[in-house]
């Protein structure tokens, strides 16, 4: 038995991909995953001690409170402040999380009602749309362009489908094609949600994974008011910290407030000792992201020279975990991803499991240890030789 709105989703590609790389593995052949942004940089140390410390607390063997203990909110609005000048309410501006992905698929659910509309960037981490058809909304696409830098072209949107659109998801740094957005772009943004009536949504969890100079920036410094935006982070990410299942959303009190009541009717919170250790990774130095990205940097550097040398077009990233890439000709994206998995022994995702709009490109992850991502380079160059 099945409702209607399981029927209704579309497949959760990865969940699928994991199926077909277990049952290569179960058959002996070896394959490099490339397809999941899942860091293979283990978690700092003493992050890892503060929650064996915190595990024999007793007080972490309770139901801990719906809002996050009071010491992770501020540590939160103490990081936020600290890394991108804006204050937040402890109390009323900041909801930890089970991870951003729970947050992101529950906002729908606090926003929408069955038949409203969502605005949603395509491709995209695939969790905005499907928190939308799961509270019964329908999704207009914001496609992402290779012309437009993969920015969400404001001018092109039907205003009958902004007038009907309750909310819209923006994600940059952005998965999957990892372009960037400037404050102009936010500005554009905060202003046609205002113009609307709608509340954006921003997902912003690679604002700490990023190269060089560049630094991301957050919603909030440009709508300082918190009137239309709210910006979901991840310490997966930031902290290595993906199977700990802790994020947080901040921005717009009443949105806040709404994900709140809905979250305590379903959730009773994030486990006490692992809020703790996200206190500990809050309050540390930076220096274990700094060095995590520098990692990432010289790998991107590998994937980047690698595909150049085959002729497949893609730009060096900014920031993300991600190479965004086109694929060769003769290809689309599912038959290049199969190819290459049947014949080189390299996953990487294909464009289209974000979206339509993603066809014609490949995600390529650099969330595998060095000496991996360049045997993995190393069977693609093979590879490409004879195709
Ligand atoms: C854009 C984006 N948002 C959210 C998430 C979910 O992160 P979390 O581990 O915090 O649920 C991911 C995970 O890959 C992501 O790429």
């Amino acid at each position: 038995m099945k409702a209607k709105r399981i029927k209704n989703l579309p497949k959760y590609h990865f969940a699928e991909f994991n199926e077909i790389l277990k049952r290569k593995k179960d058959r002996g052949e070896e394959v490099i995953n490339l397809g999941i942004g899942d860091p293979d940089i283990p978690t700092p140390d003493y992050i890892i001690q503060s929650l064996i410390e915190e595990a024999q607390n007793p007080i972490n063997h309770k139901y801990p409170p719906y809002k996050g203990i009071k010491e992770l909110r501020e540590a939160i609005a103490n990081w936020f402040k600290n890394r991108f000048g804006i204050t937040l309410d402890s109390e009323k501006e900041i909801l930890p999380l089970i991870g951003s992905k729970e947050g992101l698929a529950h906002i729908s659910w606090a926003l929408i009602d069955p038949g409203d509309m969502a605005l949603v960037a395509n491709p995209c981490y695939p969790t905005h749309r499907t928190g939308v058809i799961l509270a019964g909304g329908s999704v207009y696409d914001l496609p992402l362009l290779e012309k437009n830098n993969f920015l969400v072209d404001f001018d092109e949107i039907q205003p009958e489908a902004a007038k009907k659109a309750k909310m819209m998801f923006l994600c940059y740094p952005n998965n999957p094609t990892s372009a960037i957005a400037n404050e102009d772009f936010f500005k554009k943004a905060i202003e046609f949600a205002k113009h609307y009536d709608l509340i954006i949504c921003h997902d912003n969890a690679y604002s700490e994974i990023s190269y060089g100079e560049y630094k991301p920036i957050s919603i909030l410094e440009i709508d300082k008011e918190k009137k239309v935006s709210i910006e979901f982070h991840s310490l997966s990410k930031s902290f290595s910290m993906a199977g700990w299942r802790i994020g947080f959303v901040v921005g717009n009190s009443d949105v806040i407030n709404s994900l709140y009541t809905l979250k305590t009717n379903i959730d009773s919170g994030i486990p006490g000792a692992i809020q703790k250790a996200a206190v500990v990774a809050l309050e540390g130095s930076g220096e274990f992201t700094k060095n995590v990205c520098k990692i990432y940097e010289n790998r991107i550097d590998m994937v980047i020279n690698t595909l150049k040398e085959c002729k497949i077009e893609a730009k060096k990233p900014k920031a993300t975990l991600y190479v965004w890439a086109k694929v060769p000709e003769g290809f689309n994206s599912d038959s290049f991803t199969m190819k290459l998995l049947d014949k080189a022994g390299i996953f990487v995702t294909p464009g289209t499991a974000f979206g339509r709009y993603g066809e014609g490109y490949i995600r390529i992850s650099v969330t595998q240890p060095d000496d991996l991502i360049e045997k993995a380079m190393n069977k693609l160059k093979k590879f490409m030789k004879k195709h």
